[in-house]
């Protein structure tokens, strides 16, 4: 099998910020992590400034704007609040999530298809920044043509459930993600895929060569714990090589 296109790993550090909230301080720093995660091979940090700011807060994306060697891929709802922050930074990219203050974590995708009246100018005006937008979406053909309709070059397919099922219902779940990212091909929108994913689960996603990049934070972070963060990317990209025949 001809090796596939590199697949780029974004590291999402938003629960280094989890872990320093707890305590109010300044430790651990979200900033060292996304330093070290550079160093151990990730091609992106991903941070998603909530509404209610529960772990990244505004001053982590201004001391990831100024230090940051790699790309920032900044996760935001479709406020204008986020919108004017984004603007304000322009990061590499951003990625317009769903958001409910009541949610542990994003739950179900973005609907890109109902919403197109509202997400249609933040598309625009963040693109005319020269920021790389994507959504976080359903591998559903439905969303996928309204995210070609709203203009925005890339989405990235929700894994949450993929992870948490298994046995049968997991693979009809995988066949439904491998759908997804052959119509982005088609439609023309860059793949990325994200959410919940962990080294028992990656292999699959990783497999898929539509897929250009995944995001991965929860997992990296708890994993971190027993192996440290270097030894748990390292292992992660370890991982998705393999899966996609690929030399690190
Ligand atoms: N991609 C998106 C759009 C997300 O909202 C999240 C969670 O913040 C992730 C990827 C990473 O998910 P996890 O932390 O479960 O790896």
């Amino acid at each position: 099998m001809p090796a596939l296109v590199p697949l780029r790993l974004g590291v999402n550090i938003d629960h280094v910020a989890t872990v320093r909230n707890a305590r109010g301080g300044r430790l651990p720093d979200p900033l060292r992590a996304a330093a070290i995660a550079a160093a151990a091979g990730a091609d992106g940090i991903t941070a998603h400034l909530r509404e209610d700011r529960r772990h990244i807060v505004d001053a982590d994306i201004d001391g990831l704007m100024r230090e940051l060697k790699i790309p920032l891929n900044f996760e935001m709802a479709a406020t204008p609040e986020m919108v004017g922050i984004a603007l304000k930074h322009r990061p590499h990219a951003a990625c317009i999530v769903p958001e409910k203050r009541e949610e542990r974590t994003t739950e179900g995708g973005l609907d890109a298809a109902g919403q197109h009246n509202h997400l249609k100018p933040m598309v625009a005006k963040l693109r005319d920044a020269g920021i790389r937008v994507s959504l976080f979406i359903e591998a559903d053909a439905r969303q996928l043509e309204a995210a070609v309709t709203l203009g925005a070059p890339v989405v990235e397919l929700h894994t949450g459930r993929y992870c948490e099922l298994g046995g049968a219902a997991q693979q009809a779940e995988l066949a439904r993600l491998q759908k997804g990212a052959a119509l982005c091909a088609k439609l023309g929108l860059e793949c990325h895929m994200g959410h919940g994913l962990s080294f028992a689960d990656v292999a699959p996603i990783a497999a898929i060569p539509e897929v250009r990049e995944l995001n991965i934070g929860h997992f990296l972070v708890g994993e971190a714990i027993f192996v440290g963060l270097e030894a748990a990317i390292r292992e992660m990209r370890r991982i998705m090589n393999e899966a996609r025949g690929t030399k690190a």
